[in-house]
């Protein structure tokens, strides 16, 4: 049988998120009420950084250890594969001593040949084209808010990134509908779209985008530590803040998520990320009980 990986959000099937989500409930029910969990007993999660994190590191090592089980955290600045070892030999030693792989890596080509090269299943926490862990989080998070999401507005307003690639994979196997507004220059690449254009419709206006919505979401228009660079991003991002006046414009049950970290002021404001309506919150928290979820299903 061929080993099931979680690489990007279509790698899994729409009943199997479903038997994910009823364990989150459950395993974050138990860890609501300080109850053991420990299917994972003398498992091991090896995670492979090749990118600074504090959630998904928090959410992956903390997770494992409530599980029962031992998470090693490797990075390519201390570890061979920052000095030149093939991402094919260290899949191979990796998955012969530990149970289950994560990897954050720049490219999604990378982590495929690692998946490629593993006895053990490997996940996704975080690529350049996809981050299925955190939508995975913020579905489960809608869902546990205001029920199913099937047939809902989510808005996405920001560039075309990993997270909006992967909301478009959701959009599609949970049955709801993505609108998006991309600043010029920074919108979809045809050739990551995976899902055929019924799912998503593309506004000019970030405004319109937000009418109707049921869930409004953005995310960090310079990633953090890179902000010198990105002078010319913040200039083509003018007007892309999700402020209260898109908000406004937005269901008015709806919703505000962010997958952090996040910059008040630019791509969101202050009084809506701190506000009544944002779950940012709860959605971080998420990333610790749906992944819990996931590794108990993979390994
Ligand atoms: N949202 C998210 O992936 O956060 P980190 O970069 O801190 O892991």
């Amino acid at each position: 049988m061929p080993i099931k990986h979680f690489l990007q959000f279509s790698d899994f099937t729409l009943d199997e998120f479903e038997y994910v989500i009823e364990r989150t409930r459950l395993i974050k029910r138990k860890f609501k009420n300080y109850e053991p969990h420990h299917p994972l007993i003398d498992r091991t999660l090896v995670m492979v950084f090749e990118k600074n994190s504090t959630r998904t590191r928090l959410s992956f090592e903390a997770g494992m250890h409530q599980l029962g089980g031992a998470a090693i955290y490797l990075n390519t600045r201390d570890s061979q594969l920052g000095r030149g070892e093939p991402v094919e030999d260290a899949a191979q030693v990796m998955s012969r001593m530990c149970d289950i792989i994560m990897v954050r890596t720049f490219g999604q080509e990378i982590i495929e040949r690692f998946a490629a090269n593993s006895r053990v299943p490997v996940i996704n926490g975080l690529t350049n084209e996809h981050h299925p862990c955190q939508v995975l989080a913020d579905v489960f998070t809608y869902i546990e808010q205001r029920g199913s999401i099937a047939g809902r507005t989510v808005a996405w307003i920001g560039d075309a990134n990993n997270m909006l690639y992967s909301w478009l994979q959701a959009a599609a196997v949970f049955g709801f509908r993505l609108n998006v507004s991309t600043p010029k220059g920074y919108d979809l690449d045809p050739q990551l779209v995976t899902v055929d254009a019924s799912h998503y419709t593309l506004f000019e206006h970030p405004s319109d985008a937000c009418q109707g919505a049921h869930l409004v979401t953005t995310d960090v228009w310079t990633s953090m530590g890179y902000e010198d660079e990105n002078a010319a991003r913040l200039k083509a991002f003018d007007g892309w803040i999700v402020d209260g006046a898109k908000m406004a414009r937005a269901a008015a049950d709806a919703l505000f998520m962010h997958c952090l970290p996040a910059h008040r002021g630019e791509e969101v404001a202050a009084d809506v990320i701190d506000g009544p309506q944002s779950v940012v919150w709860d959605e971080a928290e998420n990333r610790l009980h749906v992944q819990k979820a996931l590794l108990e299903y993979l390994v």
